[in-house]
């Protein structure tokens, strides 16, 4: 954290939305059509190193990713959020960034979410730009919507906001409040088809997006009051129907999305014969690719993990529960 250096290194967690974003209201800045809900991750999480070189030599930004150098065409959208950060700060320095996920990237695990939320948090420290929590939010907004609410530990909710300053995630809870676990059965570690950014101006060309808006001030309530009562029978089905009312829009759109694989909808059936027949308490929520996260308490992931790796299709399974904001690392 060293401003003298202009250098930072922060880790945040990914999180997974129990009510999603999907739709934008301005795609410019990210607004949202509606209120979001989520949970931060533990053991998903993206570490980031930004170096501004403020001697001016330095020519471009330099972006490695995972251990891959970024070509200027991959290193577009990242380099327009640091052009974000320059400008806040009136500086015209180049950096040099150096992020690291441990989990598979564009995979339906919100990559972008940590990863927005750690470049802004490193990138804003390391030049010496002291932004409380919220302001922050609404900078990682601009770069991923998702990454506004990596901002927080624990429960989350991205108040949808009326412009740049008032659409921005709150903390409800923090992570030591419920021992909730999204398990993920990674299923293809291919990089998705359509990324969010773009999927997003497509929901108001569905006919279901308006039903599935105008139904969501109920069903963010009833996710609260679960968070509120650890109460996972309560936020299980809510949050099964809201990421199916979302690939139910994904679907219909035009063009039409459809992120999910034979597996997705094996693992889907498979949670609720689980859930049905066994009273194996785990529900599923799925991002915009064909992974599945299966949400339960810490008493039935040993058993969900299990019968998990029973099934074909499934390469990989992470384990996650609630986790903390921004964590600066000492360089
Ligand atoms: C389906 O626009 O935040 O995960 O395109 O990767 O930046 P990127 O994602 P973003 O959309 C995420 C949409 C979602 C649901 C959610 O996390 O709320």
């Amino acid at each position: 954290m060293s401003h003298e250096q202009h250098t930072a290194t922060v880790r945040v967690g990914s999180n997974i939305a129990f009510i999603k974003y999907w739709g934008v209201a301005d795609a410019r800045i990210n607004l949202p059509l509606n209120n979001s809900i989520s949970m931060t991750l533990a053991e998903a999480h993206t570490t980031t190193t930004v170096t501004w070189d403020a001697s001016g030599q330095q020519q471009t930004d330099e972006i490695t990713l995972d251990g891959r150098r970024l070509d200027a065409n991959a290193a577009q959208r990242l380099v327009a959020h640091l052009d974000r950060l320059r400008a806040l700060a009136g500086v015209d320095y180049r950096a040099t960034v150096v992020s690291k996920n441990n989990f598979p990237m564009a995979s339906g695990i919100a990559s972008s979410a940590s990863g927005f939320a750690a470049l802004t948090v490193a990138g804003c420290r390391a030049l010496g730009l002291d932004l409380d929590a919220t302001r922050l939010s609404a900078m990682a907004r601009r770069g991923s919507g998702s990454a506004s609410r990596s901002l927080f530990g624990g429960f989350v909710e991205w108040e949808k906001g009326i412009d740049d300053a008032t659409s921005v995630a709150r903390q409800l809870y923090t992570e030591e409040h419920w021992a909730l676990y999204d398990v993920v059965a990674v299923v293809s570690r291919a990089a998705k088809h359509v990324s969010s950014a773009s999927g997003h101006t497509l929901a108001a060309t569905s006919p279901l997006n308006g039903c599935r808006i105008a139904s969501l001030d109920a069903a963010l309530r009833e996710v609260r009051q679960a968070i509120t009562l650890r109460d996972i029978s309560q936020l299980g089905p809510v949050i099964e129907q809201d990421a199916l009312a979302m690939h139910g829009v994904m679907m219909t759109s035009h063009p039409s999305l459809l992120y999910w694989q034979p597996e997705t909808l094996a693992i889907m059936q498979a949670a609720r014969a689980w859930r049905e027949q066994d009273g194996l308490a785990a529900y599923f929520t799925i991002d915009a690719g064909p992974n599945v996260h299966l949400i339960c308490e810490q008493e039935s992931v040993d058993a969900l993990v299990e019968r998990l790796d029973t099934l074909p299709g499934v390469q990989r399974i992470i384990v996650s529960p609630p986790g903390p904001g921004p964590q600066g690392i000492e360089n």
